[in-house]
């Protein structure tokens, strides 16, 4: 959707080889690989972004993982993973991309939460804990950024028509549809309309906010 919007796009992944090679020959956009977990990874991946399309002048924080179970079965290596991935990639990524932004006066960083987030979820004390920690890293980066002219938003999905929620048993989904009022999961593009309003130059007075795109499951 952003680049339909005209912007220069640079995506990374992390494992899924082909599918990031199919999205590549579908569209066009630059692909990068690396963890978005690891600190110099993300260091070294944002310099060869900007070295090849230019400054980051929107930073889309999307990747995510579930290591779904309940607390008292959970792994040390589950909780920190997620909290790595999906909380841990915040810091890893804005911070190669904010003195720039700051200098140029201009940045619009969008973290992509969950509707778990916001509510908490069985089996997810790990996955919960990440996304609520992405809506208040949202708000203090928002505050330290908002006289530069950078926004910081957060996007809060319900359940989404993705591979993430490929996984979950059909029975259980089943009983996760029945708790979605308008009666469908969501689309990637019912997201991805969020983020690209979020991204405009016109955007610049929302910041700090977190849009809940859940169908009316949680009204937060
Ligand atoms: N689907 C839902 O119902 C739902 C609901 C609420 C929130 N969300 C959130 O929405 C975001 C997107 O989820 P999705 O449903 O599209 O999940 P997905 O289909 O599993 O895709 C996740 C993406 O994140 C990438 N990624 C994961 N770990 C990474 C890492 N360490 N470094 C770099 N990239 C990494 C994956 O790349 P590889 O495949 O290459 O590993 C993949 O492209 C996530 O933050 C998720 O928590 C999703």
């Amino acid at each position: 959707m952003l680049q339909k919007e005209g912007y220069h796009v640079a995506a990374v992944y992390h494992a899924g080889d082909e599918s990031a090679r199919m999205l590549h020959e579908q569209s066009g956009i630059r692909i990068f690989k690396w963890n978005v977990a690891d600190f110099d990874a993300c260091k070294r991946g944002v310099a060869a972004v900007e070295s090849e399309l230019g400054p980051v002048d929107i930073l889309v924080n999307n990747a995510g993982i579930t290591r779904d179970t309940p607390l008292h079965r959970m792994t040390s290596e589950q909780w920190t993973d997620v909290l790595a991935t999906n909380l841990g990639s915040l810091f890893n990524m804005c911070r190669p991309v904010i003195e720039g932004m700051r200098a140029r006066k201009f940045g619009r960083i969008v973290n992509i939460g969950s509707v778990n987030g916001q509510r908490g979820q069985y089996g997810q004390t790990n996955y919960a804990a990440s996304k609520a920690g992405v809506i208040g890293f949202t708000k203090a980066l928002a505050l330290e950024s908002a006289r530069f002219g950078i926004t910081v938003n957060c996007v809060a999905p319900g359940y989404c028509h993705t591979d993430m929620v490929a996984a979950v048993r059909d029975d259980v989904m089943a009983s996760i549809l029945a708790t979605i009022p308008v009666g469908r999961l969501g689309e990637p593009e019912d997201v991805a309309r969020i983020v690209a309003f979020l991204a405009q130059d016109s955007a610049g007075f929302i910041t700090g906010a977190t849009f809940s795109a859940n169908g009316g499951q949680y009204m937060a």
